[in-house]
Formats: C-alpha cells, sequence, structure tokens
C-alpha cells in the first residue's frame, strides 16, 4: 500500500534541497545561515503541457468603466477618463435628495471569461477540476502560506494580505506559480484574491489566463488621478481578479519605490478586507522590482527550479528580499522524488479505481 500522508518538510533548505536536486557546488556549512530558517514549503511537479494549436487567442477583456474606443486604439493612446457621474439632479428645498451611488467601478457584471480548456491545456489549475497532485500541491503550499499569515498578521496588520511570488532567475516559473496559487487561494471560502502583475518588463499574467493586457499598476503610479480600483479586472472565476502590469514605464522601478506604491496597496486591501493581494514579479537578480516589493510583503514565496537555480543564486536572490522577514521557498518542476512518494497519489488512486 502506497503512502498517503502529506510529506512534513523537514531539515534545512540546503539539507532537503541536496536531497532532491544538486546543486552543482559542495555546500558550505559556513554559509548556511543565510538560508538556514528558510524552508522548502512544497515541491511543484512539472506537469506535461498539450500543444496549443486549439486554444483560443486571448480575448479582449473590457473594464467597464473605459470606452469601446480605449481599446480599439493603440495602447499608448489609450484615454483614461474619469468614471462617469451620474448627472446633477435638482430637488426642492424642503426635500433631502436621495443617497448618491457610488462611483462606477469595475467589479460590476459576470468579469472576464477565463478559457477553462486553455488553462488545462497549459498545464495549470483548473478551478472545480477533480482533485489531482497539482491541486494538492498548491493546497499545501496555500496552507503553509495561510498559516504563516496569521503570524504575521499579529506584528504587521495588513502588510499579512500581501504575498509576493519571485525566483532568482527568469523561467523559474514565477508566473505558473502565482497563477495556480492564485486560483487555489481563490477556492478559500473567506478570501478574495488579486492577482497583480508586477513584472512590468515582461508581464504575462493577463495572456497566461488568455486575456488582454489593459490599464494598470504602472499607469497608477504614474498618475496619482488614476483610481487603481477602476484598474482591476474580475473574473468569471468566483474570488479571482487581476491587476494588469500597465503601460511600460522606463522609470517603473523608481515608480515603484515611490511613496505612492504604498499608498495603492493600502487603497487595494482597504477596498475589501477579504481581499489578499498576490504579486507576480520579474526575476530578484535580473530587476530591482521585486526587492523593492518585497519591502511591502508580508510573505515571499521564492520559486527554485529543480536543476536550475544554483545555490549561489538563490542566496544572492535571499540577499535581496531582505525587504521582508518571512521568505518560503517552492522547489518547482520537479521531475523526480526520492521515494517516488507523491502529493495527491491518493486521488489519483480513487481516480484509477
Ligand atoms: N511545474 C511546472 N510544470 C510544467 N511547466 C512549468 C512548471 N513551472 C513552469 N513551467 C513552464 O515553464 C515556463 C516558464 O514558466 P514561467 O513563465 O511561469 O516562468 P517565470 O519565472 O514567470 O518566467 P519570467 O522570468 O520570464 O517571468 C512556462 O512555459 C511554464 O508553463
Ligand atoms: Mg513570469
Amino acid at each position: 500500500m502506497s503512502d498517503t500522508t502529506p510529506r512534513k518538510p523537514s531539515g534545512s533548505l540546503l539539507e532537503r534541497a541536496a536531497e532532491v536536486y544538486d546543486f552543482g557546488m559542495n555546500l558550505r556549512p559556513a554559509r548556511q545561515d543565510d538560508v538556514r530558517d528558510r524552508d522548502i514549503v512544497q515541491e511543484i511537479r512539472e506537469v506535461p503541457q498539450e500543444p496549443l494549436e486549439d486554444v483560443q487567442e486571448p480575448r479582449p477583456i473590457r473594464a467597464p468603466f473605459l470606452e469601446e474606443e480605449a481599446f480599439s486604439a493603440p495602447y499608448e493612446e489609450a484615454p483614461y477618463e474619469e468614471a462617469p457621474q451620474p448627472p446633477a439632479q435638482e430637488f426642492p428645498l424642503e426635500e433631502a435628495p436621495p443617497p448618491l451611488e457610488p462611483p462606477t467601478r469595475t467589479m460590476r457584471g459576470a468579469g472576464a471569461t477565463i478559457d477553462r480548456a486553455m488553462l488545462a491545456a497549459k498545464g495549470l489549475l483548473v478551478p472545480g477540476a477533480p482533485i489531482g497532485a497539482l491541486v494538492e500541491e498548491f493546497r499545501q503550499v496555500k496552507r503553509q502560506l495561510l498559516q504563516t499569515a496569521r503570524v504575521v498578521r499579529k506584528s504587521d496588520g495588513d502588510r499579512s494580505r500581501t504575498i509576493l511570488v519571485c525566483s532568482a532567475k527568469p523561467n523559474d516559473g514565477k508566473t505558473y506559480c502565482a497563477v495556480n496559487l492564485a486560483i487555489s487561494m481563490a477556492a478559500e471560502r473567506e478570501v478574495e484574491v488579486l492577482l497583480v502583475d508586477a513584472d512590468f518588463a515582461k508581464p504575462d499574467v493577463m495572456n497566461r489566463l488568455g486575456l488582454k493586457d489593459g490599464p494598470g499598476l504602472l499607469d497608477a503610479l504614474a498618475d496619482p488621478r488614476i483610481d487603481i480600483e477602476a484598474c482591476v479586472v474580475r473574473t468569471d472565476i468566483p474570488q479571482l481578479s487581476l491587476l494588469p502590469a500597465g503601460k511600460k514605464s522606463n522609470t517603473d522601478t523608481e515608480l515603484l519605490a515611490s511613496r505612492r506604491t504604498s499608498e495603492i496597496i493600502a487603497d487595494l486591501l482597504a477596498a475589501d478586507p477579504k481581499r489578499l493581494l498576490i504579486f507576480d514579479s520579474p526575476p530578484v537578480l535580473a530587476a530591482s522590482p521585486a526587492s523593492v516589493l518585497a519591502n511591502h510583503a508580508g510573505q515571499v514565496l521564492l520559486i527554485v527550479r529543480a536543476d536550475c537555480t544554483s545555490e549561489g543564486d538563490l542566496r544572492d536572490a535571499v540577499a535581496q528580499l531582505d525587504g521582508c522577514e518571512h521568505i518560503q521557498l517552492v522547489l518547482n518542476a520537479v521531475s523526480f522524488v526520492p521515494g517516488g512518494r507523491r502529493f495527491g497519489s491518493y486521488y489519483d488512486q480513487e481516480d484509477a479505481k
């Protein structure tokens, strides 16, 4: 009978990582302090992806506050218009005016449709699909993050509701893990997830979900007149919304390092007390936004790509993220696990019956 008990991570990162794959160099005990307390919370298997010929082209998403032309015009020229206000009405002096409707924002209507077949073809989690290994793996990541968030809340309050997903180098699986984590988190009863694309140079969240990019975080950082909430795109996955990266700017790091970032994050969190922000970010060792965002995050999920991330890169990345005390490591794209035990094998067996 196979072992169906979820495996508890044990030992230090270096001990566990060395068990699974070779960092390519000898471990030096004198430097283990750097990452001693940062355990690998979960291993994510490499999921085969189907050829994408049948996958539909990304559909444009429309935030209801924007006019049709805003999306048909070249992106640079897309105008930002004030949300339409109700026309002024006159009331007889003796009659109190009825309370005004709040300004129209994006959180109305059904939300952008995310193609479930496309999610499956890309090896991503499909909401409502039968439970399998990938679902279980992200459940483990999620539980760990939610548990730590409770601890962080005691000392850091609302900051506990902000999670940064990053990695040392390109292609480690940041967006893959951020999207899957967001879908998994959105299935929680008490959580509203806002997945924020903070990879300004190579935004990929909207495309990964089959949606077109639109106004987003950088636009709101650059122009204080833009209401960040009006850039939020609701989806047809319950409790999952998205915030695109916005228009590219050469000063993205400076904008991100400005005080406005704190204000925007505070506004996003204040808009919904159940909201959890998940930031997808560029590689820590290739661009600075991730280390800047770490100063705002309650937790960092640092993706380590099996057989790719070197020990040196991992140490350097951890050092860059010192703005956040709570760094959790995920070993991604594991194709071999010693002992052959996997989360989700229980469900696989059930399916086979
Ligand atoms: N566990 C996994 N199983 C299967 N495919 C994966 C896995 N993790 C990542 N990938 C694939 O690897 C590729 C790179 O992943 P992804 O784009 O998420 O990396 P990234 O770190 O966000 O890259 P970038 O630094 O360019 O933003 C994608 O095609 C993704 O689907
Ligand atoms: Mg990415």
